[in-house]
């Protein structure tokens, strides 16, 4: 059976040729071409093809919009088609599953890769798993998984989700001990201290360093529920799921079980019997687990599952503690994300890391507005300048880094669970914490309170950075 191809492109050119091309193909028909992403997501739903090919679209960043087409399609194989000079993405493409080409579209290669999607099933987040012919190719219509690829899940185009009132913020930064950690307890109680509307904002913060973290600790909260009790629902979900298919789950090929992934339905309101409250604000928090070895457990698929569910959860704020890696979990995060906190030390290796992840980030096209980049423990004579680290980083003029001062207090704060912004009395460290929080989620001045008070604040804040 011949492989639909889903053109994504806006030059309607590399359509036709490709008509023309693979006219006598035995592998693969072109099914349909869509020159804009509103087009592409309905055909996405509509021409039910089996591989898509991303070429350029002019409104679009290529890497991101592919990431969402893979949330709402993660059965369909992916190709993206590179001009020479864009190859240096391939990696980070290939991290993702994604398959990589180069440009002129070669029809020969695209038939190379249908053969191979014959025999290889892609994964829904990342990774290629070998196996027999996908399901919903081989196997007939009665097929259990094949009426759950049909039933395609309201797709929620990636510009509709960013005009929201929700926010999803990732802190991450290239290298351990940085602050991440510290700064997303501060940011989440800082969120969660302020209203919007005349309501106290919903505000959930996640602990996606799955083996090792400690933002509960930070908090002095117990670690259970936590992120693994959830993956254990999941699961016990998708077996009963498989067994209501007349099915052993230990007899489920991997193609098959992705297919029930995409069966399962989680509701938003679920996610209340995961997490544990910080009383003294309010602050939801999912707590990573407690044993390491449970982190093994936690798939891409989990991460997946409960990122879905989380971005229509009735939260104002959800945010991401993550790891300083680049596994599934940490890239999901990032590219989930409305807004990044990259944070790093006034120290050569963390900006080398730094630069190094910008560069990636740029070769993926990542849209760097959304990165928010942060100094932390800043001292008040560094060897470079905030100007120096702007300039490695080649920045875009409107783009600042945001300076957290080192502060001795950040030590007993953390021993004792007493989050910074909860300190009475000002000090540098709790101001520019505060001013980080506004510049993230800017809420309307009039309504709000404490934001108006803070905009006074803030030079106090540059005086003592630039004294
Ligand atoms: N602004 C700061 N001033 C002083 N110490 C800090 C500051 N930020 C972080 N630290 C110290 O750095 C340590 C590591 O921070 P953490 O948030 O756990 O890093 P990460 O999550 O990036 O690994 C903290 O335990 C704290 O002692
Ligand atoms: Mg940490």
């Amino acid at each position: 059976m011949r492989k639909r191809l889903l053109i994504v492109d806006d030059d309607p050119a590399v359509g036709s040729a490709l008509g023309k091309q693979l006219a006598g193909s035995q592998w693969l028909e072109p099914c349909g071409q869509a020159e804009n992403v509103e087009t592409a997501w309905r055909m996405l739903r509509d021409v039910r093809p089996d591989l898509v090919l991303l070429g350029g679209i002019r409104e679009a960043e290529r890497g991101v919009l592919c990431q969402q087409f893979r949330l709402a399609f993660p059965h369909l194989a992916y190709i993206a088609a590179c001009e020479p000079r864009e190859l240096a993405w391939e990696p980070f493409f290939r991290n993702l599953g994604i398959w990589v080409i180069a440009k002129p579209i070669q029809p020969g290669q695209l038939e190379a890769l249908a053969m191979q999607h014959a025999s290889l099933q892609v994964l829904p987040m990342g990774g290629v798993q070998a196996g027999g012919a996908p399901a919903f190719a081989a196997e007939s219509g009665s097929a259990p998984g094949l009426h759950v690829v049909a039933e395609a899940k309201p797709v929620q185009p990636y510009r509709e989700s960013r005009s929201s009132s929700k926010h999803l913020i990732t802190v991450y930064g290239p290298k351990g001990g940085v602050g991440k950690t510290f700064l997303s307890r501060e940011l989440a109680v800082y969120f969660s201290l302020q209203k919007r509307d005349g309501r106290p904002l919903r505000v959930l913060a996640v602990d996606f360093n799955l083996d090792l973290g400690t933002f509960a600790t930070s908090l002095n909260l117990p670690r259970s529920p936590n992120l693994f009790t959830w993956v254990q629902d999941i699961d016990a979900r998708l077996q009963e799921l498989v067994r209501r298919h007349g099915k052993d789950p230990l007899d489920v090929r991997p193609e098959e079980w992705q297919e029930y992934v995409a069966a399962v339905k989680m509701q938003p309101e679920e996610v209340d019997k995961y997490v544990v409250t910080y009383e003294e604000t309010g602050l939801h928090v999912l707590t990573s687990p407690r044993d390491i070895r449970y982190s093994f457990e936690i798939r891409d698929y989990h991460l997946y599952l409960m990122l879905e569910t989380l971005k229509h959860s009735a939260y104002d704020v959800i945010l991401i503690d993550t790891a300083p890696d680049t596994t599934d979990a940490t890239i999901q995060a990032l590219f989930f994300a409305d807004r990044v906190v990259m944070v790093g030390n006034p120290i050569v290796d963390s900006i080398e890391n730094i630069q190094r992840m910008l560069k990636l980030l740029r070769e993926a096209e990542y849209p760097e507005e959304r990165i928010q980049l942060c100094m932390n423990r800043m001292q008040k004579r560094e060897m470079f300048t905030l100007d120096e680290i702007r300039a490695y980083f080649h920045l875009h003029p409107s783009q600042k880094i945001h300076p957290i001062p080192d502060d001795a207090e950040v030590k007993k704060s953390i021993n004792t669970g007493t989050p910074m912004v909860l300190h009475p009395g000002r000090s540098a460290a709790k101001e520019a914490i505060e001013a980080l929080g506004s510049i993230l989620l800017p809420l309307d001045s009039a309504k709000n309170d404490s934001v108006k008070g803070k905009a006074k604040e803030r030079p106090a804040l540059l005086k003592w950075l630039w004294r």
